[in-house]
């Protein structure tokens, strides 16, 4: 590992807090919650990875968090997450949870935020990093079941930060989500969404124009676009990249072919992050690490990433200012 890389003050703004369930707390939930998986053992479940696209990701991401039960699991796994995070000196983090992943299993909402909420004060208080939260819509359900989930989250409301899109790109476009998007923004949701993973450009155009997002998860589908990328630069629109996961399903053949460093020389405000951690293969200086050995990125290309995270963040103006 690069001491550079080690050292460099990090913020993730892409990380699917149930994409950080390790195989070795997916059974110890399990045990502790009486659930048998359809996997023998640690080793067997993580042999599982070996994803072609999205969706067979996404088939095992939801069947692994099954195991999340009580108020003290989602806390237990948000715990794990942020000290390995701290350990990689990150220190800033905006993470996504997908609630109706749960509300669908018959686990409250109030149990889910609650327990993740603890997790991020218990961190703040141990190693002053700060975070935010974003409430995520599952797009492979209807737009209803995402209105609803908004109105479950009402009393948490000062929990949260903002709204996001993620799951099944292909086929479930930005505009089956356009009123709830405006019922969020009315609420005084900041806006993201994922969108250009496996999906076309116009996806990262619609997100922009018909929800009103600020900032767009993935995005790399805009090296197909010129124009949209003259855009997203002058905009100085932030793409939360994750080049692990991107590697992972198949969006890009090999590290080599990652439009990250085009991007970037491109004057996009691209930020580096992990996604789903547990099962891409790496945490944030994984994902630096590849940028380095894969496309032959330069320290000072990575230190731009890093400045680009602290300005796509939501962080205020005096705390980015600590940061940098
Ligand atoms: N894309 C879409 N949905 C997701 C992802 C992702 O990379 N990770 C978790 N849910
Ligand atoms: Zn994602």
């Amino acid at each position: 590992m690069s001491a550079f890389i080690e050292q460099l003050p990090k913020v993730e703004l892409h990380l699917h807090i149930e994409g950080s369930l390790e195989p070795e707390l997916v059974f110890a939930l399990a045990r502790r919650n009486g659930i048998t998986l359809d996997y023998p053992d640690e080793s067997a479940l993580r042999a599982a990875y070996d994803f072609d696209d999205l969706q067979s990701f996404l088939n095992i991401y939801y069947a692994g968090m099954s195991v999340l039960q009580t108020e003290q699991d989602f806390f237990d796994m948000a715990h794990a997450y942020l000290a390995r995070a701290h350990g990689e000196n990150v220190r800033h983090v905006e993470i996504f949870f997908d609630p109706q992943a749960h509300t669908d299993r018959g686990v409250p909402f109030s149990v889910v935020i609650t327990g993740l909420h603890r997790a991020l004060e218990q961190a703040r208080h141990d190693w002053g990093m700060s975070s935010r939260l974003i409430l995520s819509f599952l797009r492979h359900l209807p737009e209803a079941s995402a209105i609803d989930t908004l109105r479950q989250a009402e009393p948490f409301r000062h929990w949260l930060a903002g709204v996001g899109l993620d799951s099944a790109e292909q086929g479930n476009p930005p505009e089956k989500f356009v009123r709830a998007y405006a019922l969020a923004r009315e609420q005084g949701y900041r806006l993201v969404a994922h969108a250009g993973e496996e999906g076309p450009p116009q996806y990262i155009r619609d997100a922009l124009e018909l929800l009103r997002v600020e900032r767009i998860d993935h995005g790399v589908a805009a090296i197909e676009d010129p124009a949209l990328m003259d855009e997203l630069a002058a905009a100085r629109i932030p793409l939360t990249v994750c080049p692990l996961s991107n590697l992972k399903l198949k969006v890009v053949d090999s590290m080599a072919d990652h439009p990250m460093a085009k991007l970037l020389q491109a004057g996009l405000c691209v930020t580096v992050n992990s996604d789903d951690p547990a099962y891409f293969g790496g945490y944030m200086n994984a994902n630096f690490l590849a940028l380095q050995q894969g496309l032959g990125m330069t320290d000072r290309e990575l230190l731009q990433l890093a400045l680009n995270g602290v300005e796509a963040s939501w962080l205020s103006p005096e705390e980015k200012t600590l940061l940098m």
